[in-house]
């Protein structure tokens, strides 16, 4: 027997998981402390009530002979397809087909999976900072990882580099961790650089529900082009609180073609044999948001978070830190005081404010000095949050 040596070249473990545990040993050592947590970007409101009759309805059907359902299509309830369709047409002006469409329990499942269609001997470029998964599911599959350096000069938006040779392209927009946006011009580059390389671009659009600014990119298949060499990640946990609910999809243009395969069959044949499907109710409630109670009642909880995020930039706003984000994204990603290191600040603010956020440096070595806090908190801890950092900087 012989294991995956590639672990090896793991972080002991991964960042959210670090943080937890980090918490915990502080409560465990502090019990009094009333700890805030903008770390992680998980939701704190509760499912909308177009969701929650949704899978009322849904459990009542499981319960009788004449509409239980056993096994559903793996590729996902051809009702939720649709209802994605839809979305994509009206919100962004995108045609897709329901079979391109591919129901999943999450973007992050399928960003990790979706890597099972793809040689190991492929060249990764990967932004940094970014969300960890990119990088550690590539770690584990051996491939080469190239960093493209997302910095303050370039508004944390790296541009496409002609003398920089990849298969595979990470974008994440809005960016997870630092807000920044790619508006079409520059998504435009992308499609043009990947196109030149014969390279797929895999775009997480996990935040696309929060971008506002019209000349901004919600769906890259909005770019001429895209269709031919990108596969598009989305989820219900950031858009209707779906972080415990578990509901993503995937979009696999039937253009996207190489070696004579078709990315769309090899991803359906991947489903198929390694995956059952997301359960019914689940996928109900999901077709719930795109509802018109469900939309209005979203756009109601979106507005929540933004409000956040401005209380939590109104504070650092006050204490002359510099910041980004906040704005078309749920994270404020900010510069540590003093010159702080990542991990430092976090040290710093856990045992002095009792407030958790996530250092920079776990997105990347670009994110070191930098930490992002999350909107996504209840409205009042966030406001408290934003009172003792005050206190502990002024
Ligand atoms: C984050 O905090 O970066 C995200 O919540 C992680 C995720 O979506 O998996």
């Amino acid at each position: 027997m012989k294991i995956n040596q590639n672990y090896k070249n793991l972080k002991a473990s991964y960042l959210f998981s670090d943080i937890a545990k980090k918490t915990a040993a502080y409560k465990a050592q502090n019990p009094d402390a009333d700890i805030i947590r903008l770390g992680i970007g998980d939701v704190t409101l509760p499912l909308c009530s177009a969701v929650v009759d949704a899978f009322h309805k849904a459990a009542d059907e499981m319960g009788v002979k004449e509409s239980f359902k056993g096994y559903g299509p793996e590729q996902g309830y051809g009702f939720l397809k649709d209802a994605i369709k839809d979305y994509y047409k009206a919100e962004d002006g995108v045609t897709l087909e329901a079979d391109e469409i591919f129901i999943s329990d999450g973007a992050k499942s399928d960003l990790g999976n979706i890597l099972d269609i793809f040689a190991k001997d492929n060249t990764v470029l990967v932004p940094d900072p970014v969300y960890p998964v990119y990088v550690d599911t590539n770690i584990m599959d051996g491939r080469n990882i190239v960093y493209m350096n997302g910095t303050a000069k370039n508004n944390f938006l790296p541009m496409p580099d002609d003398s920089v040779d990849a298969d595979l392209i990470y974008l994440c927009s809005p960016n997870n961790p630092t807000g920044a946006a790619y508006n079409h011009e520059q998504l435009k580059a992308w499609v043009d650089y990947a196109t030149k390389k014969g390279a797929i671009i895999l775009f997480d659009a996990a935040y696309e529900s929060f971008v506002i600014s019209k000349e901004l990119v919600r769906s890259i298949y909005e770019i001429e082009g895209a269709r031919n060499c990108a596969i598009e990640f989305c989820s219900f946990s950031k858009i209707a609180g779906f972080t415990g609910t578990r509901c993503g999809w995937t979009v696999v243009p039937m253009e996207l073609e190489a070696d004579g395969m078709s990315l769309n069959k090899m991803w359906l044949r991947r489903q198929t044999t390694k995956f059952n499907g997301v359960s019914y109710p689940v996928q109900l409630a999901a077709a719930a948001v795109f509802t018109p109670e469900g939309r209005a009642q979203i756009a109601e909880n979106l507005a929540y978070y933004r409000e956040n995020a401005k209380i939590i930039t109104a504070a650092l706003d006050e204490l002359g830190i510099w910041y980004t984000g906040g704005v078309n994204s749920p994270y404020i990603w900010l510069k540590c005081p003093n010159g702080m290191g990542s991990w430092e600040f976090f040290d710093l603010l856990l045992t002095k404010a009792n407030v958790v956020g996530t250092p920079g440096a776990g997105f990347g070595a670009m994110g070191e000095g930098f930490f992002r806090l999350t909107a996504f908190g209840d409205r009042e801890r966030t406001r408290e949050a934003t009172e003792r950092i005050k206190k502990l900087f002024k």
